[in-house]
């Protein structure tokens, strides 16, 4: 599949960060228009989602992309499908072989652990709605002691791209995902996710803040929630974590 770098896309590339997704803020707030990919070599404080820390060692990808998608606060959430897709499509192209699947809401995993997460921040300002989609991708290595089991290329043996090549690859897949959310909405990518999705039509456990769910996962339905039945009553669920 190998790919141009999508054209209109800037990218900045730092030797050390303490977040890309706070570099991103940053430069939302001093008026940056975007799209603009920012990518660390390392980073100092690496964020998660819910608060942890994202520990990513040398070798590993960590970028995150700036964008100014024209829709409300509610629709953007979206995007963290395309960019699921996007790390998907990137790893399958550099691991044919391997089985690559997508986790509710914006996980990817391989071989059924972890391979990569995504944190989405949106802040809004006089040009209107910016959104950092912050993306790590455990290409040489995977932090140890993760709640959900991670791995990383490197640890099932497989070739590792740089983390260069690897960005290049996803920003031509993620242009790609977006340009197909904004012309046509969110259906054609919901369809490519859950045709992804590990889990479909098994039992799961959804994880909210202050209470857990368990029920058969349905899919996930127009807007992008989880849907969960639970002996013939389904439950759409908008954000949360789910274990298999
Ligand atoms: C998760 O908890 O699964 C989301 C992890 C997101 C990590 C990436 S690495 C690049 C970007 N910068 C950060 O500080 N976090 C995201």
């Amino acid at each position: 599949m190998r790919t141009s770098w999508p054209s209109g896309y800037g990218h900045i590339r730092f030797d050390e960060l303490d977040s890309t997704n706070s570099e991103a803020r940053r430069r939302a707030e001093t008026g940056e228009p975007g799209p603009l990919w920012i990518s660390a070599a390392r980073q100092s404080h690496g964020r998660g989602r819910r608060g942890k820390v994202w520990d990513a060692g040398q070798g590993n990808l960590t970028a995150s992309l700036l964008l100014r998608p024209q829709a409300s606060a509610a629709m953007i959430g979206q995007l963290s499908f395309a960019a699921a897709l996007g790390v998907v499509e990137m790893v399958q192209d550099f691991a044919p072989e391997a089985l690559v699947q997508v986790k509710w809401p914006n996980d990817v995993l391989i071989e059924g652990r972890k391979l990569s997460g995504i944190l989405l921040e949106s802040g809004e300002d006089s040009r209107g709605r910016w959104l950092a989609i912050g993306i790590g991708v455990n290409l040489a290595s995977s932090p140890p002691g993760t709640e959900f089991p991670a791995t990383s290329l490197a640890q099932l043996g497989l070739a590792i791209p740089s983390p260069e090549e690897a960005l290049s690859v996803l920003a031509a897949r993620f242009a790609y995902w977006y340009g197909v959310w904004m012309d046509e909405g969110f259906e054609r990518l919901r369809t490519a996710w859950l045709a992804r999705a590990g889990g479909l039509g098994k039992s799961i456990r959804a994880r909210l803040p202050d209470q857990t769910h368990e029920g058969v996962f349905e899919g996930i339905d127009a807007c992008g929630a989880l849907l969960l039945n639970q002996q013939g009553c389904v439950r759409a669920i908008a954000a949360g974590e789910v274990f298999f």
